[in-house]
């Protein structure tokens, strides 16, 4: 089976082809267009920008990726978008594309959760089986996800302010450091003292899997306030940002470690997904959590942890296989929690293809 994967839900144009195979999935090709250029200027991402940018380059990206997979669009198995949540100007570009795609060429359509996109990540690259605990952190997201299977999916907690990808793009700019903050706090930090400054670990030691990042903004602007960061102030406040957060998620991944082990003795692994989970520090005190608790620990590469297309076929893939097939009027969804009944979520149902 080869699915074309469309995702336009944020500020990433991409477009990818994956196919399942006897031996396992084989990305075929996997075709990103980031947008910083554009939305630098602002500061922040600019959702009518987006979508004009996804609307100029998608349909090019989308013939690199058939090119480079060496695949006509009559080969394809069916065609998998992005229909939320996320900015709505980009799903409805993402959504119309791989609808118009799907129809033209008589091929299955899947509208696909971003978010289960990042959560069955694992199962393209490190091919683990269901059910896992995923930790799933970026700019957008922050949840803790278990993943009894396609569909199947139990919240067991989520932020109550901001993302912990927030928490560093925020902080850094408090700092002076670039954006995006996450990769320009880790390189900072690496000369730093993380133990100078004492910083927030909001709900640290408190039951349940929520997390909490907002305290951690004020606390580094107010040492901000107090004025002149010299290189080795910015360094050891980078550090200690980044150990705060670590602390935090690591704390609350425990937590939710703790509740999957006890409820699926079955489980097979503790999983690092989004953006934030391409953070050293974090990969490494995930992977001894899930050592001492038994479990397998999996990150997929950073650059599939980040936003991509190749994420989207395969949940594309991985629904066909199911017989899952959504209606071409199905409506994209700005806003689309992944852990109530997917089904009931989607406005066009599912037909057996
Ligand atoms: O998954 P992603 O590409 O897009 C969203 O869905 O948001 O995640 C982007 C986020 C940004 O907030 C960025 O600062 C953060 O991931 N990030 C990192 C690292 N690399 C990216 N955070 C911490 N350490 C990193 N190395
Ligand atoms: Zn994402």
């Amino acid at each position: 089976m080869i699915v074309l994967g469309i995702e336009t839900s944020c500020d990433e144009t991409a477009a990818a082809i994956v196919a399942a195979t006897p031996q396992g999935p084989r990305i075929l090709s996997n075709q990103l267009r980031a947008q910083f250029a554009e939305h630098a200027p602002f500061g922040g991402v600019v959702p009518e920008i987006a979508a004009r940018a996804h609307l100029d380059h998608l349909d090019a990206l989308i013939d690199r990726a058939l090119a480079e997979a060496n695949v006509a669009l009559a080969e394809i198995d069916g065609v998998a978008a992005t229909a939320g949540p996320g900015l709505i100007g980009g799903l409805i570009v993402g959504t119309m594309m791989g609808k118009g795609i799907a129809w033209g060429t008589g091929k299955p359509f899947v509208a696909v959760n971003h978010l289960e996109g990042h959560a069955l990540t694992p199962r393209l690259t490190d091919r683990v089986d269901f059910p896992y605990l995923v930790l799933l952190v970026s700019g957008g997201h922050c949840q803790l996800l278990v993943c009894a299977g396609v569909g199947l999916y139990t919240r067991l907690g989520t932020t109550l302010d901001d993302s912990p990808g927030e928490a560093f793009d925020k902080t850094a700019k408090l700092i002076g450091l670039g954006y995006p903050g996450g990769p320009a706090i880790e390189h900072a930090a690496s000369e730093g003292d993380p133990h100078r400054f004492v910083l927030p670990r909001p709900l640290k030691g408190r039951p349940g899997c929520d997390f909490s990042f907002s305290g951690l903004k004020t606390a580094v602007s107010r040492l901000v306030a107090v004025g002149g960061l010299d290189t080795r102030d910015t360094a050891d406040l980078a550090a200690s940002v980044q150990l705060a957060i670590c602390d935090a998620l690591i704390d609350r991944t425990a937590n939710a470690v703790d509740w999957f082990c006890r409820h699926h003795p079955e489980g097979t692994a503790l999983v690092a997904a989004g953006g934030v989970a391409a953070n050293d520090q974090l990969r490494s005190r995930l992977a001894a959590l899930a050592k001492a608790a038994g479990l397998r620990f999996v990150a997929p590469p950073p650059t599939m942890c980040t936003d991509n297309a190749a994420m989207i076929a395969w949940v594309g893939i991985e629904r066909l296989r199911l017989g899952l097939v959504d209606h071409l009027d199905a409506a994209p969804h700005p806003r689309w929690p992944l852990d109530t009944c997917a089904a009931a979520a989607r406005s066009g149902g599912y037909t057996a293809a």
